[in-house]
C-alpha cells in the first residue's frame, strides 16, 4: 500500500462526566486500533482528541453538582484524560475547547463565515424560562420527539432516532431549569441556511463527488451513515441557529453580540482543528498540512448520535469557510448495551472506564479484546461480564496464551531457549506458513474497510492455527522418536509466535509487546508481518503467563457492583424495622417445606389452602397467594415455611404456619425457593 496521509479524530467527549465502556467500544478503541495500524504501516497520521467543554451539557451538570462550569470541565477533563492515558489510547494530543487557542480559532472561523455571507441573521421567537430568566436551547429544553415520539428528546437532537431538532419542533416542551412550560420571546441569532446545501451534500454523500471531483469511495462508508444522511436531506434541511444566548461558551466575535456564544456544535468540531494547531506548534509541524492538504484523508470516529453533525453540518461549515478538506469517512458506531440494559448515566447503569482501571489495572488488553469482539459496528451490541469471562478464558488464555506459552516453554526445554533449525517442510507446515503470510493482508483489508471486529478475529485466527498445529503435531511426544522433526515444528511454532507479536499489536498492544519481548524482537513495520522473523540460533526468553483466567467470583463481583450502584427511591420500599437481637431472630423456626397439594378456598379470591410436607409432618397452611399462583403451579414447589407461628383459623380452616413470600414494588408475590436443589425439611437460619 502506498504511504498516505491521515488525520484521524475521535469525538470530543463532553467534560461533564466520566467515560463508560459504551463510549470506549464505540469510538475511542476502534479509532485507536485504526491509528495504531496506520502507524505500523508507515502512514503519516495524526490522532486528535480532547474534551468538549462548552454547551448545555456542561452548564447543566455544573448546576447539578453545585459548582461552576469551569470546575466541572477541569474535573472531568482530568478524569477522562487520565483514563485514556491509562487505557493506552494513543492520541497525539488530548486537547480542550476552553483554551485560548481554541477560542481564537473558533472565533476566526465564525468571522470568516460571517464576512462571506454564509449566515443569515434573523430575529425569531425562542423558548424562554421566565423563572430563570434564560433562553432555552439544546439540552435546556426537553420534550417529545416529533419523529419517533421519544419523550426525552433535547432541543437540538433526539438521541433515540438521531434526528436534528430545533426547540420549537418539540411537542410538550419543558424547561430543564424550572420544569415548567416555557414561553416564547424574540431574540436574534446567526443561522446556517442548511437548505441551500442539500444538492451538493446529496451528491457528495451518495457518490463521493464534490465539485466534479471524486473525493472518497462511497462504498467505503457504512450503510447506516449514508442512509441516515440521505433521509435527513430528503426530509429537507432547515436553517439552524449557530449562536446561543448563554454565558458559557465561545463569545460571538462581533459587535452588539453581548451574552451570545457560538453553538456548541459549531465550536466543538473546530476543536479538532485547534487541537491540531496546538499539536503542530508543540511538534514543529504545519497544521495546514493536516487540514488543508487534498492528499490527506480526514476520518471522524463517532457514535451514531453524532452523524448529522459530522457528515452534514461540519462539512457545510468547512466548505463554506473554504480551504479545508472534507471527511474521507465518518465511521459511526451503534450503541453498546450493558447486562440487558442501556448504558445510562442518570440511572448509574454503567461500567466506568476509570473505575474498571482502578479495579483491574493489569487487565487493559482483556477489556480491549472483549470490547472489540463485541463492538457495535453495524448494530447495537451488548457487554456482559459473562461474555468477558468467556472471551478471556476460552480465547485469550486457552488459545493465545496457551499457544505462546507452549511454543516458548518447549523451546526452553529442548534447546535452552534457542530457535531451532527449520528442516524440510511438510505439506502441513507449508500450509500453516502460507496462512501466516495471508493473514496480515486480510487484516489490512478489513481495517481499511473499518471492520475492526473481523480484523481482530483474523489476528486471533493465527493463534488458533498455531495452537492447533502444536496439538496436531504433539512435539512433546515426538521428541523421543523423531527429534529432527521436532526442530522444524518448533521453528514453525516460533515463527507464528513472533508474527502474533506483530499482528496483534493494533488490538492488544501490551500483549503484543510482551510476545515480542519473549521472542526477542523489536516492533516492526506491518510489511514484515507474515514473513519468518526468527532465525535458527536466535535466543528467546522464558515467558510469563499472558492471561489469568477470570473466575466466577470475579463475574459475580462485577455484576454485584453494577446492581449495588442502583439508586433506590426511598419511597419504593418501607424503611427498616426496629433492631432485634439474635435471640429474637432465633425464636423463629423456618424450614423448607414442599407443597404437596393446593386448592382454592371457596369464596375467598385471595386464598389457597396448601398441604405442606415440612420434613417432620404434613400440615395445612392457608396462604393469600391465589392472585399470584394457580394451584397447579404451586404443587411440588419447595418453599420457605415459618413453622412455629401460633395456629389461627382463617375462613374456618386452621392454618398451621406461614409461607414466606418476597414482594416487589408492584405488590407481586414470589416464593422464596432455595437456589440449590435442597430437600424438604432443611432449616433456614
Ligand atoms: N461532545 C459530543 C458528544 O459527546 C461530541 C463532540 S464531537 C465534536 O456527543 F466534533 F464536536 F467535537
Ligand atoms: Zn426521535
Amino acid at each position: 500500500m502506498n504511504k498516505s496521509k491521515f488525520t484521524v479524530t475521535a469525538a470530543l467527549p463532553y467534560a461533564n462526566g466520566p467515560l463508560h465502556l459504551g463510549h470506549v467500544a464505540g469510538v475511542y478503541l476502534p479509532a485507536d486500533i485504526f491509528v495504531r495500524f496506520l502507524r505500523s504501516n508507515g502512514h503519516d497520521v495524526v490522532f486528535i482528541c480532547g474534551s468538549d467543554e462548552h454547551g448545555a451539557a456542561i452548564t447543566l451538570r455544573a448546576k447539578k453538582e453545585g459548582i461552576t462550569p469551569r470546575e466541572i470541565v477541569d474535573k472531568y477533563n482530568k478524569i477522562i484524560g487520565d483514563s485514556f492515558m491509562q487505557f493506552g489510547i494513543s492520541f497525539d494530543i488530548f486537547h480542550r475547547t476552553s483554551t485560548p487557542i481554541h477560542i481564537e480559532t473558533a472565533q476566526e472561523f465564525f468571522k470568516v463565515l460571517e464576512k462571506n455571507g454564509k449566515f443569515i441573521k434573523e430575529t425569531t421567537e425562542q423558548y424562554f424560562d421566565e423563572e430563570f430568566q434564560q433562553f432555552l436551547a439544546d439540552r435546556y429544553i426537553t420534550g417529545d420527539c416529533p419523529n419517533c415520539g421519544n419523550s426525552g428528546a433535547y432541543g437540538d437532537q433526539c438521541e433515540k432516532c438521531g434526528s436534528a431538532l430545533s426547540p420549537t419542533d418539540l411537542l410538550n416542551p419543558v424547561s430543564a431549569l424550572s420544569g415548567k412550560t416555557p414561553v416564547l420571546r424574540s431574540t436574534s441569532h446567526w443561522f446556517l441556511p442548511m437548505d441551500r446545501h442539500e444538492e451538493w451534500l446529496r451528491t457528495w454523500i451518495k457518490e463521493g463527488i464534490l465539485d466534479g471531483k471524486q473525493q472518497h469511495d462511497p462504498k467505503a462508508w457504512r450503510n447506516q451513515v449514508i442512509g441516515q444522511c440521505l433521509s435527513w436531506i430528503d426530509g429537507g434541511l432547515r436553517p439552524r441557529a449557530m449562536t446561543r444566548d448563554l454565558d458559557w461558551g465561545v463569545p460571538v466575535p462581533l459587535p452588539n453580540a453581548e451574552g451570545k456564544v457560538l453553538y456548541v456544535w459549531l465550536d466543538a468540531p473546530i476543536g479538532y482543528i485547534s487541537a491540531t494547531k496546538q499539536w503542530a506548534l508543540d511538534n514543529g509541524k504545519d497544521w495546514k498540512d493536516y487540514w488543508c492538504n487534498e492528499e490527506r484523508k480526514l476520518v471522524h470516529f463517532i457514535g451514531k448520535d453524532n452523524i448529522v453533525f459530522h457528515a452534514i453540518i461540519f462539512p457545510i461549515l468547512l466548505k463554506d469557510h473554504g480551504g479545508f478538506i472534507l471527511p474521507d469517512n465518518v465511521p459511526a458506531y451503534e450503541f453498546l448495551n450493558l447486562e440487558g440494559g442501556k448504558f445510562s448515566t442518570s440511572r448509574n447503569w454503567a461500567v466506568w472506564l476509570h473505575e474498571y482501571l482502578e479495579r483491574h489495572p493489569d487487565k487493559t488488553d482483556e477489556l480491549k479484546y472483549t470490547l472489540t469482539a463485541t463492538a457495535p459496528e453495524t448494530k447495537d451490541a451488548e457487554f456482559t461480564w459473562k461474555e468477558y469471562q468467556a472471551r478471556v478464558n476460552n480465547e485469550l488464555a486457552d488459545i493465545l496464551g496457551n499457544f505462546v506459552n507452549r511454543a516458548l516453554v518447549l523451546t526452553q526445554k529442548y534447546y535452552g531457549g534457542k530457535v531451532s533449525a527449520c528442516g524440510e517442510l511438510t505439506a502441513e507446515d507449508q500450509q500453516v506458513l502460507n496462512e501466516m503470510k495471508a493473514i496480515p493482508q486480510r487484516i489490512a483489508g478489513l481495517i481499511y474497510q473499518y471492520k475492526l471486529r473481523d480484523a481482530q478475529a483474523e489476528a486471533m485466527l493465527l493463534a488458533r492455527i498455531g495452537n492447533r498445529y502444536l496439538a496436531d503435531n504433539e512435539p512433546w511426544k515426538l521428541i523421543k522418536t523423531d527429534p529432527k522433526r521436532v526442530e522444524t515444528i518448533m521453528n514453525v511454532a516460533l515463527q507464528i509466535t513472533a508474527n502474533l507479536g506483530l499482528v496483534l499489536d493494533p488490538f492488544l498492544p501490551e500483549t503484543a509487546a510482551k510476545i515480542r519481548a519473549f521472542v526477542g524482537i523489536e516492533a516492526q513495520s506491518w510489511d514484515k508481518a507474515g514473513s519468518t522473523l526468527l532465525h535458527a540460533g536466535d535466543q528467546t526468553n522464558i515467558p510469563s503467563i499472558l492471561f489469568q483466567k477470570i473466575d466466577d467470583e470475579f463475574v459475580a463481583k462485577e455484576v454485584g457492583l453494577l446492581h449495588a450502584s442502583q439508586p433506590v427511591a426511598a419511597t419504593d420500599f418501607s424503611p427498616q424495622k426496629v433492631e432485634i437481637s439474635f435471640d429474637d431472630f432465633s425464636k423463629m423456626d423456618i424450614r423448607l417445606g414442599t407443597i404437596v397439594d393446593a386448592i382454592r378456598v371457596p369464596k375467598a379470591d385471595k386464598l389457597l389452602q396448601l398441604t405442606v410436607n415440612t420434613g417432620v409432618d404434613t400440615r395445612t397452611i392457608v396462604s393469600g397467594i391465589s392472585e399470584h399462583y394457580v394451584p397447579e403451579e404451586v404443587i411440588g414447589k419447595t418453599v420457605a415455611v415459618l413453622m412455629n407461628l401460633s395456629p389461627r383459623k382463617i375462613r374456618g380452616i386452621e392454618s398451621q404456619g406461614m409461607i414466606l413470600m418476597a414482594e416487589n414494588k408492584e405488590g407481586k408475590l414470589s416464593f422464596m425457593i432455595p437456589e440449590k436443589n435442597f430437600e424438604t425439611g432443611g432449616e433456614i437460619r
